[in-house]
């Protein structure tokens, strides 16, 4: 297996190594899960991906999380992310789920806001479309060991409230269902995920948080908005430019991704499959002490 660094101080490519080796063999597992550990986002190309096989290897990592309601694939491990109707066509712009295409065009890291964070998400491409559909991907670690010690250890005592309404909002009010929030009311996390295995801590942030516990709404909100542009600065990304057969495994514990526009008439089809963090991740810091007591 061969670990080829993408460049922008996070990421790599694997090589001679296949999902199906990873799902199957314990060596080739640990390799990758040692390459996931430090380098937080890995790709590998020419995959022959199926449903079972890209299940089969994230179950390898974790436990797998039932898609949450109000998503394609509700209920299933998986997240189909489309923009073809029942019809076989592709929706119009305004369409609901050309809408949620647009809320994943903001920073964010997967599933901050249910009551289980994700661990790891995986993503293959079915469907690309010819121009853009690219996924970009920021170091939160990086971002956090760029700020200076007296902040790092303010936001490693701090706590960001994460809700799915607030990052639906801000594309169109009524996004996030009245189902969406009676099943994910909004959660609360350690502005800093340490990882266990190599001790570096990331800033845990994404379009989802909202509040910072403690802190006066406005306040917290700006240091928020402060903490993600510093992370996402021009220049500091991975962008990741979809081919057939390409699978992008990366660590909601230490980056942060958006979705990039497309043309809207093009199709494009992705499915995800998303690691839920257990405490071997370091989960059980994360909560608010309360709740770390009453959990
Ligand atoms: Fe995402």
């Amino acid at each position: 297996m061969d670990v080829i660094a993408l460049g922008a101080g996070f990421g790599a490519e694997m090589r001679g190594i296949t999902m199906a080796d990873i799902a199957s063999d314990v060596a080739a597992y640990a390799a990758a899960r040692a390459a996931f550990e430090e380098h937080s986002l890995l790709v590998l190309r020419g995959q022959a991906v199926t449903d079972e096989l890209q299940l089969a290897f994230s179950r390898r990592f974790g436990p797998p999380e039932i898609t949450k309601v109000g998503s394609q694939g509700a209920g299933s491990h998986f997240v189909i992310l489309s923009t073809i109707g029942p019809d076989g066509k592709v929706v119009p712009s305004d369409h609901r789920l050309q809408m949620r295409n647009k809320a994943n065009q903001l920073w964010h890291t997967d599933a901050s806001f249910k009551r289980v964070p994700a661990l790891a998400s995986i993503l293959s491409a079915r469907i690309i479309p010819d121009h853009g559909g690219e996924t970009e991907f920021v170091s939160t670690r990086l971002a956090f060991e760029r700020l200076d010690p007296a902040l790092q250890t303010q936001l490693e005592g701090s706590f960001a409230w994460h809700d799915y309404a607030h990052s639906r909002g801000q594309i169109a009010s009524d996004l996030a269902s009245a189902e969406e929030r009676a099943a994910l009311p909004a959660q609360c996390w350690r502005m800093v995920w340490r990882n266990p295995v190599n001790g570096r801590g990331a800033l845990y942030l994404a379009s989802h948080a909202y509040a910072v516990e403690g802190m006066d709404a406005a306040a917290g909100k700006t240091l928020i908005d402060e903490l993600t542009a510093s992370a996402t600065q021009p220049g500091r990304s991975y962008l990741h430019s979809w081919r057939n057969g390409d699978v992008v495994m990366w660590d909601n514990r230490a980056t942060m991704h958006r979705g990039r526009p497309w043309p809207s008439h093009e199709a494009r089809l992705m499915i995800r499959t998303t690691v839920s963090a257990t405490d071997a991740d370091g989960l059980a810091v994360m909560r608010p002490p309360s709740r770390q007591a009453a959990e």
